[in-house]
């Protein structure tokens, strides 16, 4: 048996593949087959007495479950160690009761996925009622990787306007752009967000003057629906705002929504590679593989 070795969910492919090389460990896929009914079968191994699960967590339903079912047979097949990689980690945004009688699914999901890994990694997690990730998974090890070091240092690499405007959608964004806009030295502003519906939100910016005639860079966690984007770059326009181009840590949207990105007047759109996705341009390897590090090493076991 390998001391430690990555199983990667079918999304993960290429992304796995590449950090496991990084740490210098066998990768297998987790293979994933669903019967007529909709039930899934799982195979995943060989165990390693450290297994690492490479899975990013976006359209999250089977997968939750696949990681269950991988977990059960990596155990019974002897591993003592499960790693769980979710650069993106699914169910953050419902961390509170909105309207009565909703279930809060990030504490649910939490506690299931504590009760079946001994330490999860993600990134750039969408934290705010619940304050740390370890409030998210009870008893277990759980590390939250930022993500604006190394899109400052990305983007520092390129020739970037000192005139430019870091800008957030929406009062949540203000932690991801203060810290960018500190790293790279720009100036910052968070504009103000009222939802409407899953697709449709309202964007405004109390001081619009320090906009007109300048770059922006809009900056957010998440962009999900795209929504929330294209009412900021509108707004942006608006106030006249020179051009857009947008970076966010977790690109949701579905790949042809790019088209109404730019159709709303942003002229680039990059995300991390947290997600699979086309307007992935920035990558996370080395703070990865930095955090799996610790689990690496030793003689391999009989
Ligand atoms: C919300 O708090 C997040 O940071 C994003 O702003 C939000 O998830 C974006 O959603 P959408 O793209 O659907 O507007």
């Amino acid at each position: 048996m390998n001391r430690t070795a990555l199983q990667c969910l079918p999304d993960g492919g290429k992304d796995g593949e590449r950090l496991a090389a990084q740490l210098g460990v066998p990768v297998h896929e987790i293979a994933v087959h669903r019967f007529p009914d909709g039930e899934l079968r799982v195979t995943a191994g060989p165990a390693a007495a450290t297994t690492i699960i490479y899975a990013p967590l976006h359209q999250p339903n089977e997968k939750l479950l696949a990681i269950l079912f991988a977990a059960e047979a990596l155990r019974r097949e002897g591993t003592k160690r499960l790693v769980l990689v979710a650069p993106y980690l699914c169910y953050m945004r419902q961390d509170a009761v909105f309207h009565g009688g909703e279930a809060i699914s990030q504490r649910v999901v939490g506690a299931l996925l504590a009760k079946t890994v001994d330490r999860v990694i993600t990134v750039d997690a969408h934290l705010h009622r619940t304050n740390t990730l370890q409030g998210v998974f009870p008893g277990i090890e759980a590390d939250n990787l930022a993500a604006m070091p190394v899109i400052a240092d990305a983007l520092q690499a390129t020739s970037l306007d000192p005139a430019t405007v870091v800008v957030g959608p929406d009062a949540e964004s203000r932690q991801w752009v203060s810290d960018l806009a500190g790293r790279l030295g720009l100036a910052h502003l968070v504009a103000e967000k009222k939802r409407h519906s899953d697709r449709s939100v309202s964007i405004s910016f109390a001081d619009p003057a320090i906009l007109a005639g300048r770059p922006v860079l809009l900056v957010d966690d998440i962009a999900s629906s795209g929504g929330t984007l294209i009412s900021c770059a509108k707004a942006l326009a608006e106030v006249g705002a020179m051009a857009v181009d947008v970076i966010v840590t977790h690109a949701l949207f579905p790949a042809d929504t790019t088209d109404a990105l730019l159709r709303a007047g942003i002229r680039s759109v990059r995300s991390t590679h947290t997600v699979p996705h086309p307007t992935n341009a920035i990558r996370l390897d080395g703070i990865l593989s930095a955090a799996l590090r610790p689990e690496i090493g030793g003689e391999e076991t009989a």
